[in-house]
Formats: C-alpha cells, sequence, structure tokens
C-alpha cells in the first residue's frame, strides 16, 4: 500500500544545449561573490571551464580545484576556509557527484564553528546553508537534483551518507553536450549507478503499482540508450536520455510513498571506503549478488523484477529459476558493457571481507530486506 507522503523538491531544472547561457541570470539572484568548486581538471580540459569565466565576467570569482573522486572531508574544510575569509555569497559547483556532494557538505559547513565531519556523521544537524548552483558533467548519481551527499574521512575509515532538505541546489544546468567527453569506464560506471538507484527503489515491501511501472520503463530505456552512448559518445540524444534518467532516479519522483531498500548501496559505501573504488564498479560487482540472495527473502519480487524489467520468459520454469537468471541478466548486461562483477577483479584482497562486512553492518543495511553482518558477509563471499 502507498503510505503517506509529502514531497517537494525546490531544485530549478534547467536542461538542454547551451542553457549555460542562464548563467548569469540565475547567480546574479545571489550574490557577487561566487567560489567555483570543481574536480580533478576535466572542466579545464574541455572548455568548460572557460566557457564558465565568460559567462560570470561580471562576478568576483574565487576557486577551489582538486574535489576527488569519494569526496574528502579535508577538501571540504578547505572550500568553508575561503568561503569565510572571504564573504562569499554562493557556491557553483561544476562536475559529477563527487564535486556536488563536497559542495553540499561546504554550503552546510560554512555556518557551523565545528568541524564539518559533525555533519556527516549527525552530530550537528544544519541550520542553515550556503546557496549554490550546479552544472552537471557526469549522468550519474542524481546529487544535482536531491538533498544526499556521501562523504570520505581518511583519518577515519569512512564514507558516510547525509542530508539536509537545506541542501538541495538552488539550480542545475544538465547539458548533455558536457558529457560527451566523460571517458567510456565513467559512462559505463554512471550508467551502473542510476539503474542501481531505480532497482534499489524498486525493490521495497510497501508498492507504488505506479511507480513500478515508471521504474520498469526507465530501466528498459536505459538499457536501450546506454549501448548508443558508448558506441558514439558524440550522440544526443542517448547523452541527453542518460542524463535525463539520472536525475529522475534519484530526485525522489520514484520512491513516493515507499521505502527504497538501499542494502546494496549501503554494502558499496564500505566497499569504496576501504577500498577506494570506483561507486559504479562497486555496485555492479554487489547489486546482482544481492537480488540473488534476496530470492530467498521475496522471490515474488525478484521474479517481477526478472520478468517485466529483463524480460525473462516464464515457460516451464519455476520462479526461483526465473528470478535467478533476471539476476544473471542484469549481471551479464554490466559485464557487457565493460564493468567489473567480481571483487577479486579489482584487486580487494579476500581476507579483508570480514571488515568490509564489519564496516557496513554498523548501519542498518536493508530497509526493505534487513541484513545481518554475516548476511552481509555472504554476499561479499558470492560476490568474491
Ligand atoms: O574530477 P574531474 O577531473 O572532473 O574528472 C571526473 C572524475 O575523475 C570525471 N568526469 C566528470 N565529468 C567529466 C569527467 N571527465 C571528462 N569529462 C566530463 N564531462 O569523472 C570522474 C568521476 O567523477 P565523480 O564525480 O566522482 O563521479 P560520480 O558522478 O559517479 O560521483 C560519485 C560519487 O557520488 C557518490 C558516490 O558514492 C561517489 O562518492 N554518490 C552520491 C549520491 C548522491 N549525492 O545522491 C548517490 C550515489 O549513490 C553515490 O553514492
Ligand atoms: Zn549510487
Amino acid at each position: 500500500m502507498i503510505k503517506n507522503f509529502i514531497y517537494q523538491n525546490p531544485t530549478k531544472l534547467i536542461f538542454g544545449k547551451d542553457q549555460i547561457k542562464r548563467l548569469s541570470k540565475e547567480v546574479q539572484n545571489f550574490g557577487e561573490k561566487v567560489l567555483l568548486v570543481y574536480g580533478g581538471g576535466s572542466i579545464k580540459k574541455n572548455g568548460l571551464y572557460e566557457q564558465i569565466k565568460n559567462e560570470l565576467k561580471d562576478f568576483q570569482i574565487f576557486e577551489l580545484g582538486g574535489v576527488e573522486p569519494n569526496p574528502r572531508v579535508s577538501t571540504a574544510r578547505k572550500a568553508i576556509e575561503i568561503i569565510k575569509e572571504n564573504n562569499i555569497d554562493f557556491i557553483l559547483a561544476v562536475g559529477g557527484g563527487s564535486t556536488i556532494d563536497c559542495t553540499k557538505l561546504i554550503s552546510a559547513g560554512v555556518f557551523y564553528e565545528g568541524d564539518a565531519w559533525d555533519i556527516v556523521i549527525g552530530k550537528y544537524s544544519p541550520k542553515k546553508a550556503l546557496p549554490f548552483g550546479v552544472i552537471l558533467t557526469l549522468a550519474a548519481t542524481g546529487s544535482e537534483m536531491n538533498s544526499g551527499s556521501v562523504i570520505t574521512n581518511l583519518d577515519t575509515g569512512e564514507k558516510l551518507g547525509w542530508g539536509s532538505p537545506l541542501v538541495y541546489p538552488k539550480f542545475s544546468i544538465l547539458d548533455p553536450v558536457y558529457t560527451f567527453t566523460v571517458p567510456r569506464n565513467q559512462t559505463v560506471n554512471g550508467i551502473v549507478d542510476m539503474m542501481s538507484h531505480l532497482l534499489e527503489q524498486y525493490f521495497n515491501k510497501e508498492h507504488n503499482p505506479l511507480l513500478d511501472t515508471f521504474i520498469e520503463g526507465a530501466m528498459k530505456t536505459i538499457m536501450k540508450y546506454a549501448p548508443l552512448a558508448l558506441e558514439n559518445p558524440n550522440d544526443y540524444e542517448a547523452r541527453s536520455v542518460l542524463m535525463l534518467s539520472a536525475t529522475i532516479a534519484l530526485n525522489h519522483s520514484l520512491d513516493l510513498g515507499v521505502i527504497g531498500d538501499w542494502g546494496t548501496h549501503r554494502i558499496e559505501h564500505a566497499v569504496s571506503a576501504v577500498y577506494d573504488i570506483p561507486h559504479g564498479e562497486g555496485l555492479a560487482i554487489i547489486m546482482p549478488n544481492w537480488i540473488n540472495f534476496v530470492i530467498s527473502k521475496d522471490t515474488d519480487r525478484v521474479k517481477e523484477f526478472a520478468v517485466n524489467i529483463m524480460g525473462m520468459d516464464t515457460q516451464n520454469k519455476n520462479d526461483i529459476d526465473i528470478a535467478k537468471e533476471g539476476a544473471l541478466k542484469l549481471q551479464e548486461f554490466w559485464k557487457n558493457i565493460g564493468s567489473p562483477v567480481k571483487l577479486s577483479e579489482v584487486n580487494i584482497e579476500e581476507k579483508t571481507l570480514g571488515q568490509i562486512a564489519d564496516l557496513a553492518a554498523k548501519q542498518v543495511v536493508g530497509n526493505a530486506y534487513s541484513l545481518t553482518r554475516d548476511e552481509i558477509y555472504q554476499i561479499l563471499k558470492m560476490a568474491y
């Protein structure tokens, strides 16, 4: 049954070619001094950096580059100092999920006297945040239209998610052309991430029949267009479909009245906290094994996934076999586009699986199908 819910998403989405022309108009609503936050330099190579400087020539621009994939709390701390020293009014995040997530912590951390990590671990709940906008360059996380953020702390060896309604981007500019330069492996990681977000929400106990069909349709559409974008990285239509899919997959319009499971994400965050592998690679390895594991907990739902999304035929087969075939077909799809499918492929040592399970089990793993530490360990073993 669909649970009661309230949905409000305040991010203004600005989609399409050359929408950057609107940038200065959007930014001027927030002030004069802007901190530009970006990653390791892809925006300098593809010309976007110059374009932004040009569009914002009437503003005073400060910069913080070098946000890492799996962004560090230490980087957010640096940016918070720059903002406080210079009385900056607005932040512009240019990049993928890592840059956006880091910006969310910066935005909330500016108004807190203590250490930004307190916000991530929930020791301090933000009361105020500096406004920020986004120019998205990679279709993956959905961070451009949600209020979540995932931050790594190398001192404590943790990678944790946090969120606050205060850290929705004020606007997000999504020009699919900016994703033409995303390398093949990152394109694949993004595809896996958006598909995993859809599946995390599909696996729920409440069931919203309307959103089930939306998710089934979105999954099939992504599986149709992903190979086209990989074959021709400059295919505007394919890149558009992926960009919009990624945003809708995690702007919480697809889990209205239901509670998605998110167990795979919790396990993956523990894997990438210990090994610093890309989020999408971790998901491609864990999710099919997680699906196989939950067959014993909810055969009917996995069968629906197998039939309605993966297109398995049902004749002369029992439900468990159909469900297993669905999990395998998803794994094959990801393998065919270039994802790793085993933990051993990404240089993870078998003897550390227990440590990863311990770390994951520090939080609740699985809203629909709650997993014990030993069950998490079994899934990691299956994925090795
Ligand atoms: O750093 P630069 O030089 O920009 O290069 C990046 C980075 O190396 C590159 N890239 C991005 N756009 C590009 C490009 N290269 C060429 N051309 C472009 N147009 O891609 C690499 C990966 O970027 P990153 O931002 O790390 O990737 P992604 O968007 O997948 O973000 C991953 C992070 O988001 C978190 C993950 O855990 C991970 O830390 N997540 C955030 C979520 C959220 N906020 O809602 C939900 C997700 O489930 C996820 O956990
Ligand atoms: Zn994800």
